[in-house]
């Protein structure tokens, strides 16, 4: 049997690398085999991985030799930057820079980049529909990331540009799940008026990269765009008020009103959504639930998602 080809995942502790993790561990006879990079091998999360059969590198993406030394000897690798860390875009195109060089460096053949739109090619910084951030962002968590794209083609390195959509987790982990009214009824809030929001379940990123690798050079220098439904604000709404049994409405938050929200953040959030809005056929059109679908036959649905998670979002 040929020796199995290295995947160097970073964020592997995390939601995105590590589903690509286990993508790669649970099929025995894959032809690849995940080495996670963590910045701490010694953490219960790296040992975890460990215990599925990755080897654990530590490294980190702000430290340009540990990169190179955790790309050496790879054959391909996932790369995702960390925003809600440090909330700084200008960071994030400095640590895809140290990625983007360990890769080249490292003469790799394959790279699934997880990104997203820069925001600026469709809004204009002139445009006032919505404030202009840090000076030169719109969206800057997705602004750096859609910059950071121009890296890997100025290094030359062969690289799937992998377009993510907002996680369902987030109802879990981010302050997004249905908040109870001062009448006791359970409102989804959401600033997408009557518009579609493409999302998925964040374990599904990495298995749709898996099927990213596993089609060989065909996607190398496209861009593709993943989803696991497009879901109106009432759709969630929906599906939250079946799984939890008890009615959930939707509550379309305007977009000023989210900006104002103050946790830190909510500019940026409320700059997401109405983009996400006003610009929806497009932000759509990328994201093609079908494609998806081929990348990775397991691809959830909002009601199989809520069927394993609904115990976990909170409810306040
Ligand atoms: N939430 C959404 O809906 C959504 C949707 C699309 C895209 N995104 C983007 O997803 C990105 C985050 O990915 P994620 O959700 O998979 O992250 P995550 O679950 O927060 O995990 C990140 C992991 O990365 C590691 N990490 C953090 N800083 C690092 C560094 N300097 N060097 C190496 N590893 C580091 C951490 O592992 P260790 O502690 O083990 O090092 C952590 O476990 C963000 O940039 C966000 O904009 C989010």
């Amino acid at each position: 049997m040929p020796e199995k080809k290295i995947i160097a995942v970073v964020g592997a502790t995390g939601a995105q690398g590590g589903g690509l993790v286990r993508a790669i561990t649970s099929r025995k006879d894959s032809q690849f085999k995940a080495r996670a990079i963590t910045r701490d091998a010694k953490s219960d999360k790296a040992k975890e991985l460990a215990k599925l059969g990755a080897e654990v590198v530590q490294a980190s993406v702000d430290d340009p030799v540990s990169m190179r030394r955790a790309f050496a000897g790879a054959y391909g690798a996932f790369c995702v930057t960390f925003f809600w860390d440090h909330f700084s875009a200008e960071r994030e195109v400095e640590d895809v820079r140290n990625m983007a060089q360990a890769a080249k460096a490292n003469d790799l053949q394959h790279v699934v980049w997880s990104t997203l739109e820069d925001t600026r090619k469709f809004v204009p910084l002139s445009d006032n529909r919505m404030p202009t951030l840090g000076g030169k962002y719109k969206v800057p968590h997705f602004d750096g990331k859609g910059e950071a794209d121009q890296i890997w083609r100025d290094l030359g390195v062969p690289t799937t540009f992998l377009l993510t959509s907002f996680y369902w987790d987030n109802l879990i982990y981010f302050g997004m799940g249905p908040r109870r009214g001062p009448d006791g009824t359970l409102a989804f809030n959401l600033p997408m008026g009557d518009r579609k929001l493409p999302s998925m379940a964040a374990e599904d990123i990495g298995k749709c990269a898996y099927g990213i690798f596993e089609r060989g050079r065909e996607l190398i220098g496209k861009t593709v765009g993943i989803a696991g439904e497009h879901l109106s604000g009432a759709e969630f709404a929906a599906g939250l008020s079946r799984a939890l049994g008890q009615p959930v409405r939707y509550n379309a938050v305007p977009f000023d009103v989210f900006r104002g929200l103050g946790f830190p953040g909510a500019d940026d959030l409320g700059n997401m959504f109405q983009f996400n809005h006003d610009f929806a056929d497009a932000f759509r059109g990328a994201r093609s639930v079908e494609f998806s679908r081929t990348l990775n036959p397991e691809l959830q649905t909002f009601d199989q998602w809520l069927a394993r998670n609904k115990a976990r979002i909170p409810l306040e």
